[in-house]
């Protein structure tokens, strides 16, 4: 696959919020990370997710995930949220001279059981190609089986690397990388290759079941994520998780600086 110069930049709604606590924004976290994208002049696309704005509100209106949701006044609510959390992240941009536009899911996808069934990317394209910056985000779209369903931030991840065909990926979470148990200890996994995929996605589904219950998340965890991941870096796409509450590591990867606290997803 030829590669456009583009990076395709994810920040997790808990880096950008607080997911204990429903409608908090971590301002001066959102304002840094911003300001260290200023030092990358070249093509790029955002997605953030749902964070203390979808999860809270998706709860309260009791979704659950691959069920029937058809609660007219859930799938607008859900969706009105996502709208309010994405409206102040681009006006956040927008401030810092970074001409992003909001591209919702709900008007560019149509699902069918909870899979993306019909992807309208031309927007997306045309506004890299004019220097915009596209943003979009997790979302709650139309789905022909379900009624509705969410799409997570790291489904649009994989459909926008592999589509957009960007040449990089990088996801800030709030943690320095993956994680597994060694001997009771956590250990930080550098690399995630066809060697260890296996194993660490094993590891990582034995430990979904220990959830953090403060922390509402409908759309599944680091499990989830890494199976995502690891179909958008066996297109020879590299995917670097990082932690994205410590300053400068979005943007030395940015400015393509060594850094040893991440972890690198290549096949
Ligand atoms: C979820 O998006 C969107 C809604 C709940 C509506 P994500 O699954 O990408 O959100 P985070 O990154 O886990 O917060």
């Amino acid at each position: 696959m030829k590669k456009e110069n583009i990076v395709l930049i994810k920040f997790g709604g808990s880096i950008l919020s607080d997911k204990s606590k429903p409608f908090s924004l971590r301002v001066e976290v959102l304002k840094r990370l911003i300001e260290e994208l200023i030092y990358f002049h070249g093509k790029m696309i955002i997605i953030h997710g749902g964070g203390s704005f979808g999860h809270p509100v998706a709860n309260a209106f009791n979704y659950k995930s691959n069920r029937r949701f058809i609660d007219p006044q859930g799938i607008a609510h859900i969706h009105y949220a996502m709208r309010v959390f994405n409206n102040i992240i681009v006006k956040l941009l927008l401030n810092k001279g970074l001409n992003a536009i909001s591209f919702e899911p709900m008007s560019y996808l149509c699902l069918e059981n909870s899979k993306i069934k019909n992807a309208f990317l031309e927007g997306i394209r045309l506004s890299l190609k004019l220097g915009l910056i596209p943003v979009t985000f997790g979302d709650i779209a139309l789905d022909e089986e379900l009624g509705s369903a969410i799409i997570s931030g790291d489904t649009l991840l994989k459909l926008l690397a592999i589509e957009m065909k960007v040449n990089k990926l990088v996801v800030c979470t709030d943690v320095d990388g993956v994680f597994i148990k060694e001997n009771g200890n956590k250990k930080l996994v550098r690399e995630i290759n066809s060697s260890n995929i296996k194993s660490i996605l094993e590891l990582l589904k034995n430990e979904k079941q220990v959830t953090d219950n403060n922390k509402i998340d409908v759309t599944g965890g680091m499990y989830y994520k890494i199976t995502e991941l690891w179909e958008v870096a066996k297109k020879w796409i590299p995917v670097i998780i990082i932690n994205g509450l410590v300053p400068n590591r979005l943007k030395n990867i940015l400015l393509k600086k060594s850094n040893e606290t991440q972890t690198i997803i290549k096949p």
